[in-house]
């Protein structure tokens, strides 16, 4: 999906952060901007979930909200449609996922090719889906971590932008390991927006070059 040549670009960019969960990486990525680390505002913060902990966190936190229940549409379609209206009423420049549970459509994917990034707790393409810490306790593998990635139809797959690499301990759990990744995962991806809005990430041939 990713163009064969693109350059992020270099200004004043417009966030919108979807999430599900808790939400720590959209708190990780909020004190950044508020910090004057990355040149951008959230200008929303969205959730398939009403009562996403980090969704109330959002609203403490002053941010325009906006929850949609898939439930009240008739199909797929029609709520990301609603969606993808709110987000260009907005002028949205980037969408960063942080735990939002719902794989976008491809047709979603098109109309924000190169502008949607995700945060995934493993060092893809090992380890892509669900429950990755788990699996990579199961495989016994000696490292794992975090990849910020911009997002294409194909899930978890699409050209990586950030890596960060963890140890995994003999005596990890599946929350002990986590939670070192998780330190990483807030390092990274303000990091990897920062660039983004200074106009420094390419894609050629579906890799990313840092300027
Ligand atoms: C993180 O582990 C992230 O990598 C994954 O979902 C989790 C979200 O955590 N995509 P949080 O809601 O940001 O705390």
């Amino acid at each position: 999906m990713s163009q064969e040549y693109f350059k992020s670009p270099k200004k004043k960019g417009k966030l919108a952060v979807f999430l599900s969960g808790r939400g720590s990486n959209f708190i990780a990525i909020h004190d950044a901007i508020l910090e004057g680390k990355i040149n951008a505002e959230i200008a929303l913060v969205f959730s398939d979930k009403t009562d996403a902990p980090g969704l109330k966190i959002a609203q403490q936190r002053k941010l325009d909200t906006l929850s949609l229940n898939p439930k009240d549409f008739n199909s797929k379609q029609e709520y990301e449609q609603e969606i993808i209206k709110e987000l260009k009423n907005r002028k949205i420049d980037l969408i960063c996922l942080a735990g939002y549970m719902r794989i976008l459509s491809p047709h979603f994917c098109r109309q924000f090719t190169n502008a949607i990034l995700n945060i995934h707790p493993a060092l893809l393409p090992a380890f892509p889906g669900l429950n990755v810490q788990r699996k990579a306790l199961e495989w016994g593998v000696r490292y794992s971590g975090a990849t910020v990635h911009f997002v294409t139809p194909d899930v978890d797959m699409g050209p990586i932008v950030l890596q960060a690499v963890v140890p995994v301990k003999q005596d990890d759990t599946e929350e002990t390991l986590s939670q070192r990744i998780l330190k990483e995962e807030h390092k990274i991806y303000p990091e990897a927006i920062k660039l983004y809005f200074e106009g420094r990430l390419e894609i050629r041939n579906r890799l990313v070059y840092i300027k």
